[in-house]
């Protein structure tokens, strides 16, 4: 049980818990989970790719609303992933796949059968698409080809007449094969005919024992542009703070709280990113004492996908102190990779922590829960949950941590981002 305290939280700790559950309902065998330090050390890989390809411009549609798809989303540490999952139907008659839902990239790919160059293990069946009848190749030259280049950052190949993608994510992660369109199920009811994606016949990385991903980005491929004159460009999610919390990702206006603070998306920083001005942070009540040129020279994102929150360095610094200052009653512990302030609460049943806020355009002001704000390694290495960047011009990305318990709202045609409290436990 977590209690809430003025400016502080008392933080339940599960001794023997790690951050990693057992390995579920699979068929195949399914590899050792990857530890906390392979974790953040591919959501290092990512971040290094995000700000190199936060380099392009910005188009923007508006659309209007009229259904909704509610799809149930859960941690991805069961099938080792650091990000979070759904189930979707691909194909007819449809196939499940548990699929990674980033909003930092715009192409939605899953691996196909024939396996040409190389998949990873993955929990499902590899989707084959000659089981389709819904499936088509597309063909070079199309439109929606050419469309690979802004969505992938890579120009499209052709094989024979079909267009081919190519997407890395981060030093060793890809995913290559044909470009293709077929139907997508989301739920019984919101099923989305001629959906283009990624058959991915050549695959590796940091994708944990999932089929593959969606991309909700802002570009023209992504299931947010595919799905606009359904879904009015709005989609929500919330990222439950267990493994085995029940959270959701929900596309379309429905079930958006009334204690929504939107803010506006800020100046582009690409055609994929979700830019956010952050103003400034609160730790243990109190305005953190960091120049407003820190956050505005780097500007930052928010994104699904990456882990750890990242700061600008002197924010990050002024964070940290100020957080450690709070925390001086409690033995430290070994850092670990980009985590250097550990606690060591092997003696501890609860221990009480400072809250932190942050403060977003038009002075709105978001708690971060509890579970944002501590990574728990295991009770003797537990860490504060941001990290710095290693250049002050490189973005700030508000990670997936930090979001999780918040109901996040994408009203990506109003140009506007949400945050709602207690959007799921
Ligand atoms: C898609 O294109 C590839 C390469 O040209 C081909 O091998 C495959 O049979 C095609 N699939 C369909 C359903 O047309």
């Amino acid at each position: 049980m977590i209690i809430f305290l003025i400016n502080e939280i008392s933080f339940a700790l599960k001794k023997k818990k790690k951050i990693h559950g057992a390995c579920h309902k699979s068929t195949q065998t399914i590899k050792e989970s990857p530890s906390a330090s392979q974790i953040l050390a591919q959501d290092e890989s990512r971040v290094r790719s995000i700000n190199s390809r936060a380099a392009f411009d910005a188009t923007k549609d508006a659309f209007r609303s009229s259904k909704a798809a509610s799809i149930p989303a859960k941690s991805g540490s069961s099938l080792g992933a650091g990000n979070y999952i759904v189930t979707v139907g691909l194909g007819s008659p449809k196939k499940e796949l548990n699929l990674i839902f980033d909003t930092g990239s715009d192409l939605t790919w899953t691996q196909c059968e024939p396996c040409v160059g190389s998949c990873y293990n993955q929990a499902d069946p590899i989707f084959n698409p000659s089981l389709s009848t819904a499936y088509a190749n597309v063909s070079c030259h199309t439109p929606y080809c050419n469309q690979l280049s802004s969505a992938t950052g890579n120009s499209p190949g052709c094989r024979g007449s079909t267009c081919i993608y190519a997407i890395q994510y981060g030093d060793q992660s890809f995913s290559i094969g044909y470009f293709a369109k077929d139907t997508l199920t989301l739920s019984p009811t919101e099923v989305i005919n001629n959906f283009y994606f990624g058959c991915g016949e050549n695959n590796q990385g940091l994708f944990g024992q999932t089929a593959g991903l969606i991309g909700l980005a802002r570009d023209k491929l992504s299931i947010v542009s595919q799905t606009s004159a359904k879904y009015g460009q709005v989609f929500s999610y919330c990222l439950p703070s267990r493994s085995s919390g029940a959270g959701y990702l929900t596309f379309g206006k429905s079930g958006l709280s009334k204690a929504i603070q939107y803010i506006p998306f800020g100046n582009s920083k690409g055609t994929t990113f979700y830019s956010i001005d952050i103003l400034g942070l609160y730790v243990g009540g109190r305005r953190v004492s960091i120049s407003p040129t820190v956050f505005s020279t780097a500007g930052s994102i928010i994104d699904s996908g990456t882990v750890i929150t990242r700061l600008p360095p002197a924010a990050y610094t002024a964070l940290r102190d100020t957080f450690r200052k709070l925390m001086s009653s409690y033995p430290v512990g070994k850092p670990i990779s980009i985590l250097d302030t550990c606690y060591d609460f092997s003696k501890y049943t609860t221990v009480k922590i400072p809250t932190i806020s942050f403060l977003f355009s038009g002075n709105k002001k978001v708690n971060i829960d509890s579970s944002g704000i501590l990574y728990v390694v295991s009770a003797s290495q537990t860490c504060l949950a941001f990290a710095p960047n290693s250049d002050p011009s490189d973005l700030a990305i508000f990670g997936n941590v930090q979001q999780k318990t918040l109901q996040v709202v994408y009203d990506v045609g109003a140009g506007k981002l949400g945050f709602g409290p207690q959007g799921c436990a």
